[in-house]
């Protein structure tokens, strides 16, 4: 299904994404994690791990168009080529996204290549 449309019907102890949360539109973040919010129980938790920005990570053909920019080309095995949505954060920026979600969030990044977060629903 499109995550976009989605709609939580039941309150989860855990909600865990990997490698998504990158290629979700800037614009759509916030209401986005709102519905990941409405979806944990009191008590619950969110957390999701994805990647930081580091060159040796990505392959010799993939360019990234600016450091700033957030479209990247991506070319598959049949040549066929897509630009796609891909935000690198920084560990203030996703937790700022997901304290105005509701959550009580702690977020952290591993030497090179990923930036993970651990969130609580307090209230
Ligand atoms: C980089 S992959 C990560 C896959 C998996 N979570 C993992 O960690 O291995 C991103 C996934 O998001 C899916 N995706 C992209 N847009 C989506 C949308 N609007 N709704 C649901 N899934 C979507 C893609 O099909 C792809 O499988």
């Amino acid at each position: 299904m499109n995550l976009f449309a989605w709609q939580p019907n039941a309150e989860y102890d855990l909600v865990f994404f990997s490698f998504w949360l990158s290629h979700v539109p800037p614009e759509l973040i916030d209401a986005f994690l709102k519905k990941v919010y409405n979806s944990v129980r009191v008590g619950g938790k969110i957390f999701t791990i994805d990647s930081r920005y580091e060159p040796t990570s990505t392959a010799n053909n993939h360019t990234l168009k600016d450091d700033k920019n957030i479209y990247i080309n991506r070319k598959l095995n049949n040549g066929q080529e897509y630009e796609i949505v891909k935000v690198f954060y920084q560990p203030e920026q996703l937790q700022a996204h997901l304290i105005k979600a509701g959550f009580q969030a702690d977020v952290k990044v591993t030497d090179n290549y990923f930036i993970y977060a651990n969130g609580t629903k307090l209230i």
